[in-house]
């Protein structure tokens, strides 16, 4: 039975068992260049409830930070891989009900304003080199393709990837329907 199916299977099982979802999200940090991006994607990942980000390589990543992540770095859980292809062993494992979603711009992929992130389903988000976007061993690992719509014919070839990664776990965690946190001050608490 394919990957997909089996995923599918086991969400209608779920569903019918009458047990809520509890979908978790997931980040595969691998291959960006820029500390900066790196910082912000963490940031991201602390705001919109990622689960785990997972690692590839980069044993002194948090150096690079210069206070982008915001502190994110000391909140978040953090897994280490040598390679993308043991990070997806580790997520296929321990959660096999993940699918791991390839962040491009890709013809076949699929885009994420109609996309319905599936109930029961956990989800891993993998983004692309700030150059040359998501490499073939990058590409081998995931499920599926999303891509973000852009609007101006011409105007630009791609958002910065830190910014996507929001767009991305924002809607995520959106239909997820995570609670919002509580706002005071203007800020979240
Ligand atoms: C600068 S883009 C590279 C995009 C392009 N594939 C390339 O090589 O020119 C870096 C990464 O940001 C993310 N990204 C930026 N804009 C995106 C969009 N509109 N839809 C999906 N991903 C996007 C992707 O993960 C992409 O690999």
């Amino acid at each position: 039975m394919s990957h997909l199916l089996s995923l599918l299977l086991l969400g209608i099982l779920v569903l019918s068992s009458g047990c809520s979802s509890n979908r978790k999200s997931f980040v595969i940090l691998s291959n960006l260049q820029s500390g900066n991006n790196i910082g912000d994607v963490c940031r991201n990942a602390l705001a919109f409830n990622v689960h785990e980000v997972l690692v590839v390589g980069k044993p002194n990543f948090k150096e690079k930070l210069r206070g982008s992540d915001r502190g994110a770095k000391s909140r978040l859980v953090f897994k280490h891989y040598n390679s993308i292809a043991e990070a997806a062993t580790y997520l296929r494992t321990q959660f096999p009900n993940t699918l791991i979603c390839g962040i491009e711009i890709m013809e076949s992929a699929t885009s994420i304003a109609s996309y319905p992130f599936q109930e029961a389903i956990n989800y891993c988000f993998l983004f692309g080199n700030e150059g040359g976007g998501l490499s073939q061993k990058q590409r081998e690992i995931c499920d599926k393709f999303l891509y973000i719509p852009q609007y101006a014919s011409g105007g630009m070839a791609s958002i910065n990837v830190a910014c996507a990664s929001a767009v991305v776990l924002s809607t995520f965690a959106n239909q997820a329907r995570y609670s919002e946190t509580t706002i005071r001050n203007e800020k979240f608490i």
